[in-house]
């Protein structure tokens, strides 16, 4: 639901273009919550006026928390976390000589004083960050909490039917 007429409660932002395909992952889960959200493609390196511009307008407008997926030096959710006091999901995307695990690191280490919450490298991290973030959306949208809560016990039926051969 990337609604642009009403407020967007997450905004989902990527360093690049080709992040997409990992990112594609987080606006569909938060679709299947209904959460109102935005994604854009703006960089910490490549585009920083935009991006100050973009997180600011968000906090002004009601966005309540922020994902950020970035690959290599995956500078981007550092950035957006000091720009707002909202909440930061950074998502290492699966990417370069290093497969992910520079962004990981980029991401997790921050120094103590400005924190991100770094999720999984990839996918698992792409709707993971979805889901935390429809969990602090739950902390104020009753809404949001039936809905999660539906999601873990339909998580959990699907795993309890599981039969095998053997
Ligand atoms: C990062 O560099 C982006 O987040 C992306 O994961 C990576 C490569 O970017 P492109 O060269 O594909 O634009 O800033």
């Amino acid at each position: 639901m990337s609604d642009y007429s009403e407020t967007s409660l997450v905004a989902v932002i990527m360093g690049s273009a080709s992040d997409w395909e990992t990112m594609e992952r987080t606006h569909k889960t938060l679709d299947e919550f209904g959460v109102p959200h935005r994604c854009r493609v703006l960089s910490a390196h490549r585009t920083p006026e935009l991006l100050a511009q973009f997180v600011r307008d968000s906090d002004k407008a009601g966005t309540k928390v922020f994902i950020a997926g970035a690959g290599l030096a995956a500078a981007l959710p550092g950035a957006v976390a000091a720009l707002t006091l909202r909440p930061v999901l950074g998502v290492p995307i699966q990417t370069g000589a290093m497969n992910g695990h520079d962004a990981l690191m980029a991401i997790a280490q921050m120094p103590p004083g400005i924190p991100v919450g770094a999720l999984a490298i990839g996918t698992a991290g792409a709707v993971n960050a979805a889901l935390m973030a429809v969990a602090i959306l739950a902390n104020n949208y009753p809404e949001y909490e039936k809905r999660l809560k539906g999601y873990r016990e339909e998580q959990a039926r699907k795993i309890a039917s599981t039969i095998l051969p053997c």
